[in-house]
């Protein structure tokens, strides 16, 4: 979709803020008009906000393709802020995963959305066309499949969507990842045939400075190992590389907007499966940072990967902040559903940017409490620690193993099982199947950094 200063258009979308008119949420159509014109039902003008607009318009192409509207006008907003929200609610709402099926809206989507001219508004939308972009080339990686999306694959689609904006991206095979000393990574990648990768893509924008990096967990499949997840709860798992696709997303992001920030994604990439040489309960492993882990189970692989993504990045890397972004734990799904990433951090000062770029992103994190007595769930009687701190307060101890292997650098930790994906029905303003949630505010956070 594209925007186009002009009013001239097949149709008009109009903002209504009078709910004897139309009801708060609601869509409706008046086609006698003179153009067919679709009112969109926004509530009190007083208490709008670009979320509530976002949210809304994100059904507007729902119903403007039952009558083939390619080019509407839109009407009735006048802040530059909340027309680019609507501008987002339509993009998401626009979105089809196409990959496997072909789209059978394909000649009815939205192609521009035509905008009057305001202040300030071009520059939001231009941003914000990069920021929908960025989103929807994560949604496409992770609504892929693993048959297709696996190491390799995922290496090789960074690549052609991030060189492009001027970010170097390099990938290590195996053998480079053991010199490095991956261990754990690489003691979850042994059960697959599939080459474990590390992808590391660098936006330089600032000369010298430090990176900040992002980090992604890059799980391509995870069946849970010997500790196998049952049938449901594994079909989605093809979406367990979730953070990955998000942190490159943000990436293209910060580079296409052309951000004058240092920012890298940082990604080791592999499939959690099983055979004959996969790791198992009950084994001791070593780690990049050279503490002993113990295997409870081999379904808390994320954090193993993490655990060595986060130390060799530190260590490497040297950046100012870190943040991993993760599809951890089922626990967070308990604790926040699919509406809200859980955060876990070892320093205030970015949680608290952290907090800030969400909100100006209009996505939910909510900070975890992650008291240092959690921190007992994790010991281990013959390894320094053990992969998994039991069922109670699963997504804090989860979090807070991930901290065991930062040694300084200020680091927050999302937990985004429950945001990333939602099999069967959109939820605005996100689309079915993958949300493209947490691009935009990790933007943010590198913009405001
Ligand atoms: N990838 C899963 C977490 C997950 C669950 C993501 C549901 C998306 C939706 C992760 O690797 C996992 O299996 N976690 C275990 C940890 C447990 C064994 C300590 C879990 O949450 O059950
Ligand atoms: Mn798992
Ligand atoms: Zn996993």
């Amino acid at each position: 979709m594209r925007y186009e200063f002009s009013n001239s258009g097949d149709a008009v979308v109009k903002a209504v803020f009078d709910t004897q008119k139309v009801k708060k949420g609601s869509l409706r159509f008046e086609l006698q008009a003179e153009k067919p014109t679709l009112l969109v039902g926004l509530g009190d003008k007083e208490a709008v906000t670009s979320a509530s607009v976002r949210e809304v318009f994100f059904g507007v192409p729902g119903q403007l393709s039952n009558y083939e509207i390619k080019r509407p006008v839109l009407e009735g907003l006048e802040e530059a802020e909340l027309v680019t929200a609507a501008f987002e609610g339509i993009w998401a709402g626009n979105y089809v995963f196409t990959r496997y099926k072909k789209d059978e809206l394909a000649d009815k989507r939205i192609e521009t959305l035509c905008v009057p001219k305001m202040d300030a508004l071009k520059e939001k939308l231009n941003e914000s066309t990069i920021l929908m972009e960025s989103a929807d080339f994560t949604r496409y990686l992770v609504n892929s499949r693993s048959i297709d999306l696996y190491p390799q694959t995922l290496a090789e689609l960074a690549k052609a969507e991030l060189e492009p904006f001027g970010v170097e991206v390099e990938v290590l095979g195996k053998k480079q990842a053991e010199e490095a000393g991956l261990k754990a990574f690489l003691a979850v990648s042994q059960g697959s045939d599939k080459e474990p990768k590390v992808i590391i893509a660098k936006y330089n924008g600032a000369g010298d400075a430090p990176y900040g990096a992002l980090i992604g967990k890059g799980l391509t499949y995870d069946s849970g190992g010997y500790d196998i997840k049952p049938g449901e709860g594994m079909f989605d798992m093809f979406g367990d590389m979730a953070g990955a696709a998000t942190v490159l997303g943000a990436v293209r992001a910060a580079a296409a907007a052309k951000l004058e920030k240092n920012v890298a994604a940082v990604v080791l990439a592999c499939e959690n499966l099983i055979d004959g040489s996969a790791y198992k309960n009950g084994d001791i492993i070593s780690s990049h940072r050279g503490k002993t882990i113990e295997i409870d189970s081999t379904d808390a692989e994320g954090r193993l990967t993490l655990a060595d993504a986060l130390s060799y990045t530190e260590e490497t890397m040297k950046p100012s902040y870190m943040v991993d972004v993760a599809t951890l734990t089922g626990a967070v799904v308990v604790a926040l559903g699919d509406l809200a990433a859980g955060a876990v951090t070892n320093d205030e000062g970015l949680m608290k940017d952290l907090l800030a770029s969400a909100e100006e992103a209009d996505e939910l994190i909510w900070q975890l409490p992650a008291y240092e007595a959690y921190k007992e769930q994790y010991k281990s009687k013959y390894a320094d620690l053990k992969n998994s701190g039991g069922f109670a307060g699963g997504a804090i101890t989860a979090g807070l193993f991930l901290g065991e292997f930062v040694e300084d650098t200020p680091w927050v930790h999302l937990d985004v099982a429950g945001v990333t994906y939602r099999h069967d029905k959109a939820k605005a303003p996100y689309p079915m199947g993958a949300s493209g949630y947490g691009v935009k505010t990790l933007y943010k956070l590198v913009k405001n950094r």
